[in-house]
């Protein structure tokens, strides 16, 4: 199926409160998993990035889950950045770990060589220009950066993807389902995904793997990041 990229960012304010109000334990919590078999633990004083951040829910497990790491959180739409807000202010032990940068990538905002761990969930398949995001990982990965990096992967036509909106979403409201159907036509496919990374300069420090029916995940770490080829 042929991608179709959708809007970057989720900031109507009606699509925010739909998508801070969804059920992503499943998802999230697979997410964690993958970062703690990646050895996450090591980095339990570390510094962690998340691009992309929306309501923060993985910021907060995270956070909940290494209590002595400190996160800074990027997302480009202000109706997104105030539910994370709210949800990690009623958390003051998590507050006091947490900065929530409102930017879109690419972000001047961001320290260079500053952070031990990256993280994104579902914000690749927002993006227009995919380097984006492998760039601003590059630029701000520490030298032994761990990163983890999961979205979607785009089905092979649009009936697989009408049936994993039903199999997942089928009583969501209808925004929600309207936006992960979009979501999976704007995803890429792990070739894709490859690819990118060998014109990032990435390719040998970060693989790629399927590990849902839906969902595809990067990780490794950064020691040298290659050339890249600049496109
Ligand atoms: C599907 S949500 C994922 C939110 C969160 N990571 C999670 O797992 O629940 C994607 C988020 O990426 C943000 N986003 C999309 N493009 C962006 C860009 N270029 N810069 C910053 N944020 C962006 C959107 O505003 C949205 O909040």
């Amino acid at each position: 199926m042929q991608r179709r990229p959708e809007p970057e960012l989720m900031d109507g304010p009606e699509q925010a409160r739909a998508y801070a109000a969804a059920d992503f334990s499943e998802p999230n919590a697979l997410f964690l998993r993958l970062l703690e078999q990646q050895g996450a633990d090591d980095l339990a004083h570390g510094r962690a990035l998340d691009l992309g951040c929306g309501p923060a829910d993985i910021v907060l497990r995270l956070l909940r889950r290494y209590p002595t790491l400190h996160c800074d959180a990027l997302d480009g739409s202000a109706p997104m950045l105030a539910l994370a807000r709210a949800a990690i202010d009623a958390r003051p032990d998590i507050a006091s770990r947490t900065r929530l940068i409102c930017d879109k990538l690419p972000s001047g905002h961001l320290a260079a060589a500053a952070y031990d761990l990256i993280i994104s969930n579902s914000l690749l398949h927002h993006l227009h220009e995919p380097q984006v995001l492998w760039r601003s990982i590059r630029a701000a990965a520490k030298p032994g950066a761990l990163v983890l990096v999961m979205d979607l992967t785009r089905p092979a036509s649009a009936g697989q993807a009408a049936a994993l909106v039903e199999t997942y979403a089928a009583d969501a409201p209808q925004v929600l389902k309207h936006d992960f159907r979009n979501s999976l036509h704007a995803a890429f496919e792990p070739t894709e995904v490859t690819q990118q990374l060998r014109v990032a300069g990435l390719a040998e420090q970060l693989s790629v793997q399927v590990v849902s029916d839906r969902h595809l995940a990067v990780w490794g770490r950064i020691e040298h990041a290659g050339p890249g080829s600049g496109v």
